[in-house]
């Protein structure tokens, strides 16, 4: 049966992984996609680098505007990543008729709208597996496996630099900065590693699989982003003393008036499965309600794990082209006439429950005074961790876990307790999530 000829923008780590399982694999993929899946183009600024890992026998271009309008070619993997360049090549590629396979989180969370706008118009697909969590099939799951639940929420790390840092502090005591400098070394992070660490990738993840699991518009834009690079090593030992875990977690949470979409660090319960998810790896918690919790485990990140979804959905893309387009997964799980513009909340509207650090003057009345100040506002405290003043000090460290309350209620008791005379500098604050259903 005629091959279905693919066009490779960018042959870099994923691209290479993906030329290299599809040729391993060729036989096994050909039997369950019904026809062979060829790359038979590749585009990428290093004509050396391309030719080294493909040989000479199939098309190489430095000029990635002319491979997307190539008539040979029926489906484009975009891999180059970016916001721009990439931009133009998805639009000019679907223009041109072709579907595409794209790894690019971040120009979906920015740009989807537009771009599955685009594709709905002209009848072609755009497949992102490789976009959530490497080599886990998140996408499928939520968009097909689960399509009979009315998802309440979704709890996930999914970003493996981060995971891999916070795993090195808790581990070895180590600060932020070491634990970075040897993810670094171990070339998990980035020289510039902003995206990861601020979490500003993992946001864009979230953004994707909100927008699957409610229905929603991709609104990256509304989400509220916090990092991991304010948190101290000591958090993390308090943390464990009360049973818990810090990940940073990418969550979207239904609620009444809204969704709550949020990237920060988190504790949750050390016992939860998803708490020893250790490493590089990455893991994603669904809440449906039929199904119940769900778990998916797995490498984020990686040149064959990554390769593994850029594949399933080239399968998928052949399987499903012939297909009358009103009959083809929606590009978002609901049908495009179907999206909702349920709010995304701002984060003073987000309820959870928070660990609250500060340093206390060990004297006596300071706890009560805290403890008014949380009352009054409503927020009810679930545990407290005191410790002892080191030798020849007069201040302590208060650590107190709060039941579920509303940030901005904890905002202003935060204010109110960083303006007591018996209190030195900031409260430390990380929201906390059981994640019990
Ligand atoms: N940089 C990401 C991570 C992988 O560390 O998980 C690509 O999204």
């Amino acid at each position: 049966m005629k091959a279905i000829n693919v066009g490779l923008l960018g042959i870099g780590t994923v691209g290479g992984g993906t030329w290299t399982v599809l040729t391993r694999n060729q036989e096994e993929i050909t039997r369950r996609a019904g026809r062979p899946i060829r790359i038979t183009a590749v585009a990428d600024r290093n004509l050396d680098l391309a030719r080294s890992l493909v040989g000479d026998n199939i098309k190489l271009t430095d000029d990635a505007f002319a491979l997307v309008k190539d008539p040979d070619i029926d489906i484009i993997v975009e891999l180059i990543g970016g916001y721009t360049t990439a931009r133009e090549l998805v639009l000019a590629a679907i223009e041109n008729g072709k579907h595409v396979v794209t790894a690019n989180k971040a120009l979906l969370a920015v740009h989807g709208n537009e771009i599955f706008a685009a594709a709905q118009k002209k009848g072609v697909m755009v497949a992102f597996e490789a976009a959530v969590a490497g080599g886990i099939p998140i996408i499928k799951a939520l968009r097909e496996g689960l399509s009979a639940n009315r998802i309440q929420w979704i709890a996930g790390i999914i970003n493996g630099t981060t995971n891999f840092i916070l795993s090195e502090m808790r581990d070895k005591g180590l600060s932020f900065d070491a634990a970075l400098k040897d993810a670094q070394k171990l070339g998990y992070a980035e020289a510039d590693p902003t995206f990861d660490i601020e979490g500003i990738d993992a946001a864009h993840k979230a953004t994707l699989m909100a927008s699957i699991a409610f229905g929603i518009p991709v609104q990256f834009d509304k989400a509220y982003v916090e990092g991991i690079t304010k948190l101290q090593a000591k958090d993390i030992r308090y943390a464990e003393q009360l049973g818990y875990r810090i990940k940073l977690l990418g969550i979207a949470k239904r609620k009444e008036n809204g969704v709550e979409l949020r990237v920060h660090p988190t504790l949750i319960p050390s016992k939860r499965l998803i708490a020893n998810v250790e490493g590089a790896m990455n893991a994603v918690l669904v809440q449906g309600d039929a199904v119940g919790a769900t778990l998916y485990y797995g490498k984020g990140a990686g040149a064959e794990p990554t390769a593994s979804s850029v594949i399933a959905d080239l399968v998928d893309v052949t399987r499903l082209h012939t297909a009358d387009k009103h009959h083809r997964v929606p590009h978002l799980a609901f049908q495009p006439d179907q999206l909702t513009d349920f709010p995304i909340l701002p984060i003073e509207e987000v309820e959870t429950a928070y660990y609250l650090r500060m340093r206390a003057a060990d004297k006596p009345g300071v706890l009560a005074d805290i403890t008014r100040i949380l009352a009054d506002l409503e927020i009810s405290i679930d545990a407290m961790l005191q410790k002892e003043p080191d030798e020849g000090e007069d201040q302590t460290d208060i650590v107190l876990l709060t039941h579920l309350a509303r940030e901005k209620s904890v905002n202003a008791a935060m204010a109110k307790i960083e303006a007591l005379s018996t209190i030195a500098g900031k409260v430390t604050r990380i929201r906390l999530e059981e994640l019990n259903g």
